[in-house]
Order: C-alpha cells, then structure tokens, then sequence
C-alpha cells in the first residue's frame, strides 16, 4: 500500500509541461497549461492519468470544448458508457445530461425530496465493473452555488481504528441499483432495471488497481447491507462507516467557474453535488469511463 502523501497547498508541480497545482490538502489539484480541444499527446495523456493517480480529482478551468472534444477526452483513459436511466446528450449516448437529480428536472414541489435523497457516493456501483472515473463540464451554471464536494476514500480507510481495519478485512456488501433509482422509474423500468443488474456484492474495502492503495468501498446511494453478519450489526456497522465521508478533513471543495471540466477516479472518491442554487438552474454533461471489477 502507498504511504500516505503529505500535499503543501502552494506546491505546483511540472508534469510533462502541465501545471499541477493542488487545490485542497487531502485532494484534489488544478491542472493549467492545455487546451481540450486539441488532441492531446501520449506524453500528456500519461502525465494527467499521474496526476490523477496522486491527487483522486483533477480540475481544468476555462475549456471551452465540443461534444466531440468531450467524448474524445474520455476515451483517452478507456472504453465510454451509458447510463440506464439518466438522460443523454442527444445525438451522443455517451454524454449524460445532468440537471440536480441526475434525470429529474427540478420543479417547486420535488425540491425538497431531491435535497433528501442527495447523497455521497461513488458513481454505478450497482455495476459489476463500476467505472474507473467521470469526466463531467459544465453547461449551464447558476451565479452561485452548486459546488461539487469530493472525498478521499483512502484517507478514510486509514483513519480507521485497527481493530475496525481487522473486522472489515474480510467483509462484502451489496451495491443495488433499485435503492436510488427505483422511485423516480415505474414499475415496469423497475422491473427492467432488476433484471440487467442483479443486486451486486463487491469488497466493502478495495484495492486500487494501479496505486495498490486501500479504500474504503461503500456509498450511501448504492450500498445497502454489508453481508456475514447479524442484521443489527451489519446495520450499525454500515451507518459507521457511511457516516465517515462527511468529516471535511477528507474532502475538497470544487466552485465551478463557466467551462470548467472535473475528471475524477471513480476507484478512491465520494462525490457530493450541492443543490443549494434553486430557483436557478444549473446542468452539467458527464462521459463515464468504464471501470473493472473491485478486488
Ligand atoms: C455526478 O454525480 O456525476 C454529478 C456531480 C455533479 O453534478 O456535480
């Protein structure tokens, strides 16, 4: 496992030409000296994949890139996908249309619903494979609000006492994708959706495929009990560890500037979009690079 690494807030590091600038102490980092709508170099292609290992989120300000140059990104670091019920781009399958709930357009009446049910989470672990990261711009900002938060889930595990290291070693949970998705769908798309992704068990602690660093692996929007023990327990034990996202310590805050662009490692974070903006209005378009099956 990698040592945990120590960032100085003002320390801008030289990648293969890039400028990588941490934005927070735990995550997160600004990338300048690009432009996305050109085709980037295997060089450069390799130092921002580096510079997402090290800092789990990367952001890009002022790109003003196409559909085309979007999708064209994302492929850089893997095959695409779609998303079962969110909405896309139309003319792209491979660019979803976010607007606060992810398919829902807000209105008056279901904001306070959506308010509830906005949760941290890793995206589409309901899958299999959930993805290796997401790419996401903005299209439509309001004046202020609707930051995105994301956490660190190395930092996380680490922080854990030993002995709940021990116990949780071991264990796996269920990832459904009905416990978000199901109230927005009627019953036949719920029906549809239960049967192209079976509930799914994956490690309640993952290995970073390429950094080897552990994480903690449970979400509140997808996992729904931790398997192998007593209901109680596993309950309680699910709470605790869900509830350990929110501690700031492990977070960095992103306040979108118009065309910004957030590339993130779907493997070691959590994400939070803020619905703090309404009656504005406010869209993003994500491509999702797949992923592989947690180990
Ligand atoms: C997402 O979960 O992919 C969207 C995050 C955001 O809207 O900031």
């Amino acid at each position: 496992m990698n040592a945990p690494v120590t960032i100085s807030q003002d320390q801008a590091v030289d990648y293969a030409g890039l400028t990588v600038t941490p934005a927070g102490t735990v995550l997160g980092a600004e990338i300048s000296g690009l432009d996305l709508r050109e085709e980037l170099k295997p060089e450069i292609v390799a130092a921002i994949r580096a510079a997402l290992l090290r800092h789990k989120v990367v952001f890009f300000r002022d790109q003003d890139i196409s559909h085309e140059d979007h999708v064209r990104f994302g492929r850089y670091f893997g095959d695409l996908e779609g998303h079962p019920v969110t909405a896309h781009v139309p003319g792209f399958p491979e660019i979803l249309h976010i607007e606060a709930a992810d398919g829902m357009k807000l209105r008056e009446e279901i904001v306070p619903l959506v308010r509830a049910a906005n949760k941290w989470h890793t995206d589409v672990t309901f899958r299999e494979a959930p993805s290796m990261g997401g790419v996401l711009r903005a299209r439509h900002l309001p004046p202020m609000g609707g930051d995105t938060l994301f956490a660190d889930t190395a930092a996380i595990y680490r922080d854990l006492p030993q002995a709940l290291k021990d116990r949780i070693a071991n264990l796996t949970a269920e990832h459904d994708i009905i416990q978000s998705y199901g109230y927005r769908v009627d019953e036949a798309k719920r029906q549809e959706l239960r049967a192209a992704y079976p509930v799914m068990v994956h490690p309640v602690v993952r290995i970073h495929p390429e950094t080897g660093e552990k994480h903690l692996f449970v979400n509140k929007v997808f996992t729904t009990r931790i398997l192998g023990l007593p209901e109680d327990e596993a309950k309680t034990l699910l709470h605790d560890l869900l509830d350990r996202v929110k501690t700031p310590e492990y977070q960095v805050r992103f306040r979108w500037t118009p065309n910004a662009i957030v590339f993130w490692d779907n493997r070691a974070t959590q994400h939070y979009a803020t619905l703090d903006y309404w009656p504005q209005e406010r869209i993003v378009e994500r491509v999702t690079i797949k992923g592989e099956k947690p180990f």
